[in-house]
């Protein structure tokens, strides 16, 4: 009897943990869609996820337009319902010039990005999981959205909203059956690091993260933070006065 494959919608697919996450999912029992903007680089891991036996759909897609979010859902849903829909897309900008304050456009354009595009991906796909009373939606945040960093303002604002915003809407879809899993990551090595020098301390491979949020997302958790140190001491300074947690957490709050 042949195995009904589960639908794996995936944001952000063409490059680092959005990349490694389709890797990780391939296989005969997972059929993926990829999203992202660039179509060669997600053309590439398409491939490498047909080889590994996976059905693949791909489509080029902004998160940040919201009515084409809901268009690409809608019509991919008509043939094969989301099972399980990863946000994953994001941007990191940071000023380079000393003592530079990050300009409004810098902050709104990750804010739209992180926040906004997980947004669009998260209530396309929550509407119609509600009605089938079936369904999982994991949200890719950071570690920065629970300890922010001094040079990433805008880029820890949107994480923070995203941390927010998944449980708030997790509790909130609870007795519809729909699941929502928030991951806090902490440094990965991917092109998104290319060029930030700050503290990066216990940074990780994006397969070791790819295989983390799996196994959080199949274990259906609402919550994952890892590396566990990292997660921990932001706990921690949370317990803290601000005045107190500036020095306890200094390493992020250094500045060029
Ligand atoms: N690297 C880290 O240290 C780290 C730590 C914690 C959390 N994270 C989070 O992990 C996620 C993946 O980041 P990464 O490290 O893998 O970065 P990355 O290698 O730069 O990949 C980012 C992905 O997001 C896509 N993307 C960006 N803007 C988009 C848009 N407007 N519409 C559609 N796709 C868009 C990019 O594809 P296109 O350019 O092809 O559209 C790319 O596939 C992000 O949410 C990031 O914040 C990363």
């Amino acid at each position: 009897m042949a195995v009904k494959k589960r639908t794996i919608l995936i944001t952000g697919a063409s490059s680092g943990v959005g990349a490694a996450l389709a890797e990780e999912f391939s296989g005969s029992n997972h059929r993926l869609v990829l999203l992202a903007r660039n179509e060669k680089r997600l053309g590439a891991v398409a491939d490498t996820c047909r080889s590994a036996g996976s059905e693949v759909v791909v489509r080029m897609l902004d998160v940040c337009d919201a009515e084409a979010v809901e268009a690409c859902v809608a019509k991919l849903e008509q043939k094969f319902p989301v099972d399980m829909a990863i946000a994953n897309a994001g941007i990191m900008e940071s000023v380079d010039e000393p003592r530079t304050l990050e300009p409004v456009g810098m902050t709104m354009r990750q804010m739209h990005t992180n926040y906004g595009g997980a947004v669009n991906v998260a209530v396309a796909v929550a509407s119609r999981m509600r009605t089938r009373r079936n369904g999982q939606i994991v949200l890719v945040a950071s570690q920065a959205g629970l300890q922010p960093v001094a040079d990433l303002p805008g880029y820890s604002a949107s994480k923070a909203a995203t941390i927010s915003y998944g449980e708030a809407l997790g509790n909130f879809l609870k007795p519809d059956g729909v699941v929502v899993t928030v991951v806090s990551p902490g440094f990965i090595t991917t092109p998104m690091l290319d060029g930030y020098e700050n503290f990066r301390p216990f940074e990780m491979s994006a397969r070791d993260a790819a295989r983390r949020i799996r196994k959080a997302a199949e274990s259906r958790r609402r919550y994952v933070e890892f590396p566990f140190l990292l997660a921990l001491v932001a706990r921690l300074g949370r317990l803290l006065p601000a005045a107190l947690r500036y020095y306890a957490t200094r390493p992020f709050n250094f500045v060029k």
